[in-house]
């Protein structure tokens, strides 16, 4: 008689952060219908203001799932949730620059003690990849070309200079301890589930409401916009396929002035630009333009969204991000709607009701979601339990 192989143990990944922006869209896609199937996914997040446990509610009955209230700072929570995992991919930080200038202090104590704090448990747990997911923002403000990954770091903000250190700090554990540690460097993102103090859902909302949006300078600073579901994409392909030691960029290949992305907006909105912006005092040390080369990639794959997004009235320039469903505040109301210009076959808008969204233009706060102020603590399976207006993730 033949033993029917039992089927492989899922991958226990760590995914610290999971409940923000970019997090929660990552165990969304991990564990949803296009997932890879065999993985458990623990989320670590202090829950911050950033952080909104609603953002995982889609998948917080399923079995592979559990979250974890606790602060990457936490040497004894984090030794002990390392021991129960394989493999760890880091988001958690303080990732507004705005706010940062106003007070550097929880970016250093949140992106570079927490980031020591979690790669060092992570070396004595024996954990198999550690990836840090950082930003361009790291290596300073370029007025032409691009950076490859080699280019030396020269971050301008307490933002960037706090993540830079952890970029530094991820990286020696791989150099001294011979730790799998593989770092992502993004470029600004958008999609659905963004926290409107960034410069997207802040302006859409503001245009929704009849206000006014402002605009920093002269509005001639360039991002370049990468759509979450492909930095999500990015990120997998480096978890996977990736190399220990490793720097990868991932860029959208769509770079805006940020006056080009407030006309944009402005036009999806139905408002206009006399009436509808307020050109601002500039921020302090604003890096002028982003820009990765995202030619590097594990195994050939190019770490950037597709052409498609090029296109343009002559092809030789972007026209507007893919755009999601920014914001649930439109959604079904028969409001303006912001929908992707060229819907992309592996874009996926948040199928699930839009939590309450509606609640923020009043108020710019996060809606209280049933029982969050409980801890959720879904059992993994075979494991015992385990500011001022703004641009950047960083922006308005
Ligand atoms: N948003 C962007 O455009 C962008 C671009 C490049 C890189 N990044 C990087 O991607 C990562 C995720 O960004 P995001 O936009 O999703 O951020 P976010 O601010 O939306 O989410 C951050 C999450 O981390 C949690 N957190 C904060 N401090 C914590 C702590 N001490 N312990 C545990 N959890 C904590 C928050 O509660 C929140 O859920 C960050 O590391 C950021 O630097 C973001």
């Amino acid at each position: 008689m033949t033993a029917t192989p039992s089927p492989a143990a899922p991958t226990r990944i760590l995914v610290t952060g999971g409940a923000g922006f970019i997090g929660s869209h990552y165990v969304r896609t991990l564990l949803g219908p296009e997932g890879p199937g065999d993985v458990a996914i623990t989320v670590l997040d202090k829950l911050t203001y950033a952080g909104n446990p609603a953002n995982l509610d889609e998948v917080r009955a399923h079995p592979g799932f559990a979250f974890v209230q606790g602060d990457i700072c936490d040497p004894e929570l984090v030794g002990k949730l390392m021991a129960e995992h394989d493999q760890v991919v880091h988001f958690a930080a303080e990732s507004h620059v705005d706010r940062s200038i106003d007070g550097g202090a929880e970016f250093v104590r949140t992106n570079v003690v927490g980031t020591h704090t979690l790669i060092d448990a992570a070396h004595r747990a024996g954990i198999k990849t550690f990836v840090h997911i950082s930003t361009d923002e790291v290596y300073g403000s370029i007025d032409e070309g691009s950076w490859p990954e080699t280019h030396p770091l020269e971050p301008n903000s307490p933002y960037s200079s706090a993540k830079a250190s952890s970029d530094l700090i991820a990286l020696s554990y791989h150099r001294t301890h011979g730790l799998d540690v593989r770092v992502t460097r993004c470029s600004n993102n958008y999609g659905h589930h963004h926290f409107p103090e960034k410069v997207i859902p802040l302006f859409v909302t503001n245009l929704l409401d009849g206000k006014k949006v402002p605009l920093y300078g002269d509005g001639g600073n360039v991002r370049d916009w990468l759509h979450i579901d492909d930095h999500v994409q990015g990120i997998e392909l480096v978890r996977t396929k990736g190399r220990a030691g490793e720097v990868y960029n991932i860029g959208g290949g769509t770079e805006l002035s940020n006056k080009e992305l407030t006309g944009l907006l402005l036009k999806a909105c139905g408002a206009d630009w006399e009436t509808s912006v307020e050109y601002v005092e500039d921020r302090k040390g604003h890096d002028r333009r982003y820009s990765v080369d995202c030619t590097k990639s594990p195994r050939g794959t190019r770490l950037r969204a597709p052409q498609e997004l090029r296109a343009g009235p002559r092809g030789d320039r972007p026209v507007v991000p893919r755009q999601p469903c920014l914001v649930g505040a439109a959604e079904g109301t028969g409001g303006p709607q912001l929908t992707r210009r060229r819907p992309s076959p592996r874009a996926r808008v948040h199928p699930g009701p839009v939590p309450a969204f509606g609640a923020w233009p009043g108020d710019r706060r996060w809606p209280e979601p049933s029982g969050a102020s409980e801890p959720c603590r879904t059992p993994a399976p075979s494991r015992t339990p385990a500011p001022s207006p703004t641009e950047d993730e960083e922006e308005p």
